[in-house]
């Protein structure tokens, strides 16, 4: 159970109205909240409005499912963290990420329910700051488990990051799709201009740098909510395997090559934040792996990572094949624990060695704070391919390992295109 006074309120607006001390010691209205079903909704029904002219009567449609449903499902994530140990509960990482949650809920559920426009207007731009709020939750969720992971059954501990991560899919799906429905239809009505938040436009174009958008791709012929439905995995490994190569060479001062092959012109719908994250983690294991090996093997050059991208029906199929040594039979069998990585076993070993350094000379926390990247650090929270598996098969794709001690590793990813082959996915 989290301390009450553990929960600090991030934005000072929100205090002026909803986040009085009373709303924020009275726990009843969350339970009251938790203790409603959630109601979920399928890909599809999120995707109707999609190519139509949008009218007035679609959006209040839309903001009234994301209204009732939203709250819910925050207040049970609320409840789930009241449940974790109490020392686990006052890690930093983990009340700051509770603290997102809890803002996200108490802002949330006190809109009185919404009958026009405008007050439709004023919920969407609230819920557009929430969702950010909770997109960047999981590198401290890392790292608060990492830190306090001794203090809760491996089952609990998987249970509860796997429910949030899940959770948390589905919120953002849902209010990303009702925020991005709001800015078409004001953009329809050519009252968009001056509402537009200065990052929209850039936002999208970062999410495929480089990216030459065909003129026939109206952005929201590409864009439904947050779904990307042109998306070129090709493209994307490529701009990920650039940034990971950039990080690896900060880091250990020498990267492998890289190059992607297979059917590079395949697209696929999807999330980009999603693929991004799964593939960023995929390789920056490959590339950690294959420098590590190389220094281990004293081998005078490193052997290129090979990306090959195949078409499949409904889902496309990637391949990254590493010559990084292999996964050892006995750790294969803890890689996909949360919290698991064999940095710190390495970490723990060099420690007892040097006295409290890690072989490059900083302890591991130290050396994790100061790395940067989607997704965290190159390695060391565990995170990378738990995660990784868990987003893949959200969506009915999969991840899979195959090792070759002492050689590499081939790492199978499969994913299916959400429009089209996972419509009928409920979430
Ligand atoms: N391609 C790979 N080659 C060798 N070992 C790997 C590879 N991918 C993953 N691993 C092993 O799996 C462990 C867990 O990976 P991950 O969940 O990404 O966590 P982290 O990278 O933070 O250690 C790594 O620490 C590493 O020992
Ligand atoms: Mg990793």
């Amino acid at each position: 159970m989290l301390p009450r006074g553990a929960f600090s309120c991030a934005a000072g607006a929100c205090c002026r109205r909803r986040f009085s001390a009373k709303s924020h010691y009275d726990e009843t209205v969350v339970y009251k909240y938790a203790s409603q079903m959630i109601n979920p909704v399928s890909i599809g029904q999120l995707l109707k409005y999609r190519r139509l002219p949008l009218s007035a009567d679609n959006i209040l449609d839309s903001v009234s499912y994301t209204q009732a449903e939203l709250p819910v499902r925050l207040a049970k994530r609320v409840i789930s963290f009241h449940r974790l140990p109490f020392i686990v509960g006052t890690n930093p990482h983990i009340a700051q990420v509770y603290s997102h949650y809890y803002e996200a809920f108490d802002r949330l559920y006190a809109f009185p329910p919404i009958t026009d426009l405008d007050a439709e207007w004023e919920f969407t731009r609230t819920l557009e700051q929430q969702t950010q709020l909770l997109v960047d939750v999981i590198p401290e969720i890392a790292q608060g488990f990492l830190e306090c992971k001794q203090y809760m059954p491996r089952e609990e501990r998987t249970a509860f990051i796997s429910d949030l991560i899940r959770s948390r899919i589905g919120l953002r799906v849902i209010g990303e799709q009702h925020v991005a429905l709001s800015f078409q239809f004001r953009d329809e009505q050519g009252a968009c201009g001056q509402r537009l938040p200065p990052g929209e436009q850039r936002q999208h174009q970062q999410q495929q740098p480089g990216q030459q958008a065909p003129a026939v791709w109206a952005m929201d012929d590409v864009w439904v909510g947050a779904i990307h439905t042109k998306l070129l995995p090709a493209q994307m490994m490529t701009q990920c395997a650039q940034m990971v190569q950039n990080m690896c060479e900060m880091y250990y001062s020498t990267a492998p090559t890289y190059y992607v092959d297979g059917d590079v012109d395949e697209t696929i719908s999807y999330i980009p934040s999603h693929f991004e994250y799964i593939t960023c983690e995929l390789l920056k294991n490959a590339f950690r792996a294959t420098v590590d090996f190389s220094a281990r093997s004293g081998r005078s050059a490193h052997p290129p990572i090979q990306i090959t991208i195949t078409k499949g029906d409904g889902y496309v199929g990637v391949r990254i094949r590493d010559q990084g040594g292999g996964i050892s039979k006995s750790n294969m069998r803890n890689v996909f624990e949360y919290s698991w990585s064999s940095m710190q076993a390495e970490d723990a070993a060099a420690e007892l060695g040097s006295g409290g350094a890690s072989a490059a000379g900083m302890s591991l926390q130290t050396n994790l704070a100061l790395q940067q990247g989607v997704g965290g650090p190159i390695a060391g929270l565990g995170f990378g391919l738990p995660m990784a598996r868990l987003y893949a098969e959200y969506f009915g794709g999969s991840l899979d390992i195959v090792s070759m001690e002492g050689y590499g590793c081939d790492v199978f990813l499969k994913l299916r295109s959400i429009e089209g082959s996972v419509e009928q996915k409920q979430i």
